[in-house]
């Protein structure tokens, strides 16, 4: 932390920020030349951030493993569903990581990478969702053709028999099954994922127990609340474990536990997540229990979608006007967040946010406006930040959203029709090479009317 600025509290900003002569830089980058280059709005991702966040957790993990004595293997999987594209896939490959595919098209998306010589040999692709006919095709298909380990994770009974029609003329094949957290009474939610504790069992010894060729290694849970320090966390997490003790003493060739995703990012600049603090209690836990148990600890698999690429991507925008408000002056953004950052409005996602220049002015309270004609298009709206701190000036302000590279282009249809037909931003890559040095490219322009009139059927 190195530099103060003044804020509705007093943010103390982390060492990827400083500012220079009143204008903030990130990552040895100065924003507002960055804006005055490409222009606004614009979506820039960081690569080595990717890099970096992967490295780190799996330091993390190892530290845990040591100092607990866990004897099982900690395997990194990347979840391509918080954000697809090419360049973000290809830089988590180069860290020795699996991929967690959710749809048929995301088969297809492992095949190109296969067949541009991306997909390092024998990675480790875990296929979740529920399988539609072509999901399963595509599946079968990555398996056919041999450049990836696949495991299956099974949803649903008449998904596990595909598995097993399959198996017959199969040499191998493992799988894995989604446990139904519903029953679990800390977990208090229903779920339409995975199965039961007695189906698994009874799946297991009807149709698995026996058949050589086919295997049950992995135990998946995914508890979509997130993993936080609370007690419906932990005592949701130590059922599971007893269950997958359960399971292994009647399933030896069960080896390990997929605890899915759900490692928040750092939604804002104040705040300390202690991550590793949550994976050591993770690793003893679970080696308490095997223990306890007298089970041998499970291999651990997690499918990190929002840790991994959140932090690598932030929205610049321009201030186009200012405008007198009620309680709280209005500043209108050159964008929407419905349709640029679509998480602050329909789940109240909170982001850094930052002035990217004049930032020797003194700051005063904002609430900053979308474009487009809805009301509900504004930020912040959550209540966790009463106010944006924009500088006080008449001169060209912009502003930056940070860590919103999960799930955005994913959920507002990156290059399709939005809202009010704001149209998608330019989107710019910054990469490092080994000597540290910065390199952009364009990944893509802003989206032309031109294409919106085509997709509306317009000529
Ligand atoms: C099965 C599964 N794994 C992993 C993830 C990634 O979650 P997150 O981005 O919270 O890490 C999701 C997200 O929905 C999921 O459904």
């Amino acid at each position: 932390m190195k530099e103060h600025l003044i804020s509705a509290q007093e943010i103390r900003l982390p060492n990827e920020f400083s500012i220079d002569n009143g204008c903030l830089t990130y990552r040895n980058v100065n924003l507002l030349e960055l804006v005055k280059k490409h222009g606004t709005p614009l979506k820039f991702t960081f690569l080595p951030s990717i890099t970096h966040k992967i490295k780190i957790m799996k330091d993390y993990f190892k530290l845990a493993f040591d100092v607990n004595n866990y004897r099982g293997r900690y395997r990194y999987y990347y979840c391509t569903k918080s954000s697809h594209f090419n360049h973000v896939l290809k830089t988590a490959l180069l860290s020795d990581v699996g991929i967690e595919i959710s749809s048929t098209c995301d088969t297809e998306l492992i095949s190109s990478l296969a067949k541009t010589g991306h997909l390092p040999p024998n990675v480790q692709i875990i296929c979740n969702g529920y399988k539609t006919e072509d999901y399963l095709m595509g599946i079968f298909k990555l398996m056919r053709d041999k450049q990836c380990e696949i495991l299956p994770i099974v949803d649903s009974k008449s998904e596990l028999e595909h598995y097993i029609e399959h198996s017959k003329t199969s040499t191998n094949m493992s799988i894995g099954i989604r446990l139904n957290m519903s029953y679990i009474a800390s977990y208090a939610r229903e779920s339409r994922f995975g199965l039961f504790p007695e189906d698994i069992i009874h799946h297991y010894n009807t149709s698995i127990l026996g058949k050589g060729n086919l295997k049950l290694t992995t135990l998946h849970f995914f508890n979509d609340k997130g993993i936080e320090n609370t007690d419906s966390y932990w005592t949701t997490l130590a059922e599971v474990i007893h269950f997958y003790c359960y399971l292994k003493k009647i399933n030896p060739d069960l080896t390990t536990l997929d605890i899915g995703g759900g490692m928040p990012f750092k939604d804002n600049l104040d705040h300390n997540l202690h991550i590793s603090e949550l994976i050591f209690r993770i690793v003893s836990t679970i080696k308490e229990i095997c223990t306890l148990e007298e089970v041998d600890e499970p291999d651990i698999i997690t499918e990190f979608g929002k840790y991994t690429v959140a932090e690598s991507t932030g929205t610049l925008f321009k201030i186009l006007e200012r405008k007198k408000g009620n309680k709280r002056d209005w500043a209108i953004i050159d964008g929407s967040f419905i349709t640029h950052l679509p998480d602050t409005w329909a789940i109240k996602q909170n982001y850094p946010v930052l002035p990217d220049n004049k930032l020797k002015s003194d700051l005063i309270p904002y609430t900053l406006g979308g474009i487009t004609c809805d009301s509900a298009d504004f930020f912040p709206n959550n209540g966790d930040v009463e106010a944006i701190m924009l500088p006080d000036t008449c001169d060209e302000q912009f502003v930056a959203f940070f860590h919103t590279g999960a799930y955005q282009e994913a959920l507002s249809g990156f290059g399709g029709i939005n809202h009010c037909l704001i149209p998608a931003p330019k989107h710019i890559i910054i990469d490092e090479n080994d000597l540290k040095e910065i390199a952009i490219s364009t990944f893509s322009e802003q989206q032309s009317s031109q294409n919106m009139l085509e997709i509306l059927g317009y000529q």
